[in-house]
């Protein structure tokens, strides 16, 4: 049993590392899977059809959306000193 337990903790690690916070725990939808999927371009609507973030009880609706839109691409043209100059695709 010991062995048992063990095991699950290595691999709930490795997990965790792989997939980052959860944020929608309705459908196991993590804060690295929405950077990702907004980095790459995608609207908050095609996350949420992808990934059925928000759909079941939407208590995690205002997470998704500060998360999908701080981690979009910015498109303006940096001010001096701002943080995320040079991270636009
Ligand atoms: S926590 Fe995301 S839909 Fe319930």
């Amino acid at each position: 049993m010991l062995i048992m337990i063990l095991n699950i903790e290595a691999v709930a690690g490795i997990a965790g590392r792989r997939l980052g916070m959860i944020v929608c725990s309705c459908r196991a939808v993590s804060d690295r899977e929405l950077r990702m999927a907004a980095e790459a371009g995608r609207s908050l609507r095609e996350i949420v059809r992808s990934t059925g973030a928000t759909t079941d009880c939407g208590c995690c609706a205002e997470s998704v959306e500060r998360i999908v839109s701080s981690s979009r691409p910015c498109r303006a043209e940096p001010c001096t000193g701002c943080p995320n100059a040079g991270l636009a695709a």
